[in-house]
């Protein structure tokens, strides 16, 4: 990228920290820098001064933005594998504690934590009045759809297909041609609320804590720090899973046991 362009990109950059509910200082710059390339082209906007321009006159292009930024790539049981070397983690911690909290952080539209739910409501051998599930997110609007509890399938994404590794999916979710809507049964299991995982204050007590595919955005400045709030989270023997790609970072390692290191479960050894 040239000078220029670089200038343009940083101006965009500080608008998006003065105007939109989002702090891009966080983030790393490719990432950044991928998002707001992905609304200029959808926008037509030639340079980063033209997309400026359009931000500035339109609302919408404001809260397009701030999705395109919050990106919430999720689905049920999604990277399987994990979920079936979870199994044991989760049979295991209701088996010794009469209370078990877990956190999926952040949650997108949902699809994890009631991906335990299900999981935990399937398998006999996990006693899920034990568990309590909590799920939080910084976007508003994914907490939103989570509440809802609405899927679609499309072209790109097959909610059936996702749903596969549950014996059945009948007794959790009431399907519609291509609507999937989650029972109310099932939506009371879980608890959402908006959060900021880099800003606010953390869950404590966390026996089982998800933070999966966010690390991934997050700048290597603030990988140590954001690791330092999970650990806030979770109590000396609780359990961690990151995403496939993501690893702890190396000034947290001695903190953590690999259980599972092919689907990133480690134990917090406090
Ligand atoms: C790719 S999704 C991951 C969802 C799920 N954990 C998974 O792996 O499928 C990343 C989510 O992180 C959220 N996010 C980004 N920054 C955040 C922050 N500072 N605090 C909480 N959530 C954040 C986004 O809104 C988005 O929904």
């Amino acid at each position: 990228m040239s000078s220029v362009e670089n200038d343009g990109l940083s101006r965009v950059i500080r608008y998006v920290e003065d105007e939109v509910p989002f702090e891009p200082g966080y983030y790393n710059e490719a990432y950044l820098q991928r998002r707001i390339a992905a609304r200029m082209q959808r926008r037509n906007a030639d340079s980063h001064d033209d997309y400026l321009g359009v931000l500035r006159g339109d609302d919408d292009e404001r809260q397009a933005l701030l999705d395109a930024l919050t990106i919430n790539v999720t689905g049920f049981f999604r990277d399987p594998d994990m979920w079936a070397d979870l199994r044991p983690v989760v049979q295991e911690l209701t088996a010794e504690q009469r209370s078990v909290t877990a956190w999926s952080a952040p949650c997108a539209d949902g699809r994890e934590p009631y991906s335990l739910a299900m999981l935990a409501a399937d398998d006999p051998d996990i006693d899920d009045r034990s568990l309590d599930i909590y799920a939080c997110d910084i976007s508003e609007e994914a907490i939103e759809a989570a509440r809802t509890g609405i899927y679609e399938t499309t072209r790109t994404t097959d909610i059936g297909e996702e749903l596969g590794p549950l014996t059945s999916y009948e007794p959790y979710v009431e399907q519609e041609d291509a609507t999937f809507r989650i029972r109310e049964s099932l939506k009371r299991r879980v608890t959402f609320e908006t959060h900021d995982l880099i800003q606010d204050r953390p869950r404590t007590d966390v026996d089982l804590l998800f933070c999966r595919n966010l690390l991934i955005y997050i700048d290597a400045a603030y990988k140590e720090p954001l690791f330092e709030t999970l650990q806030t989270a979770l109590r000396p023997g609780g359990y961690l899973v990151v995403g496939k790609t993501e690893t702890v970072p190396p000034g947290c390692r001695d903190a953590f046991d690999a259980v599972a290191k092919r689907s990133r479960i480690y134990q917090y050894t406090g």
